[in-house]
């Protein structure tokens, strides 16, 4: 692959929010699963676990949970029509390992972005949607309790992966002379946000 094919894959991969209901076959999941294993994290402590979810009633009490978090009236179909689910767990043990003076956690979920991006990328090179699902606050017990999760690990996301069922919105960028800084912060460049 060349550059151009890269920035071709990178410029892919986006986030469904409804799918097929066409199932993924396990290969292809190996192929994503591997390409998560091979992710930078710092210290290379790999602080991910991953709960593989294709359980048709776990998905939609997964589903009916969100909604309940997000003060939604229905469950949503991003959780009940993907396939497959995962549910991306964060070893807190993990953070407590790094010595004191680095920023433990900022390392941490920075470990977990490279790897979500790693499979997703994956995902779309199978013409696959990987999406992220960030959990509400409110249902992080719930969610942990339904996945027989122990106390010290978090479940912040769970990612929904299928064949894509919507049209791709487009989703802009910045321009890169607007994010990035040359030897210094250039102040007016920054947003109001
Ligand atoms: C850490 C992280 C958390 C995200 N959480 C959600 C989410 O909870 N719900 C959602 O619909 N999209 C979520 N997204 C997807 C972003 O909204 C999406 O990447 C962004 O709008 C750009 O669109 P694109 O991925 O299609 O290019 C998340 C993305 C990241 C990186």
């Amino acid at each position: 692959m060349d550059e151009e094919e890269l920035i071709g894959l990178m410029k892919k991969r986006w986030t469904a929010r409804k799918f097929e209901s066409k199932d993924v076959d396990e290969e292809d999941l190996e192929k994503i699963l591997e390409a998560g294993r091979w992710s930078p994290s710092g210290g290379n402590k790999q602080p991910w676990e991953l709960i593989v979810i294709r359980d048709e009633e776990t998905k939609h009490k997964i589903a009916e949970l969100y909604a309940e978090g997000m003060g939604m009236s229905d469950p949503p179909e991003r959780y009940t029509s993907p396939p497959v689910l995962i549910a991306v767990c964060v070893d807190k043990r993990v953070i407590d390992s790094y010595p004191d003076m680095m920023p433990a956690e900022f390392v941490v979920y920075a470990s977990i972005g490279s790897m979500v991006q790693n499979m997703s990328l994956a995902a779309a090179s199978l013409d696959l949607a990987l999406s992220w699902g960030t959990q509400p606050e409110g249902i992080k017990e719930e969610v942990k309790e339904l996945l027989e999760v122990p106390d010290y690990i978090e479940v912040p996301d769970i990612l929904q992966l299928g064949y894509p069922d919507q049209e791709r919105y487009s989703s802009d960028r910045r321009r890169i002379d607007e994010f990035v800084h040359r030897d210094k912060i250039d102040e007016e460049k920054l947003r109001d946000i």
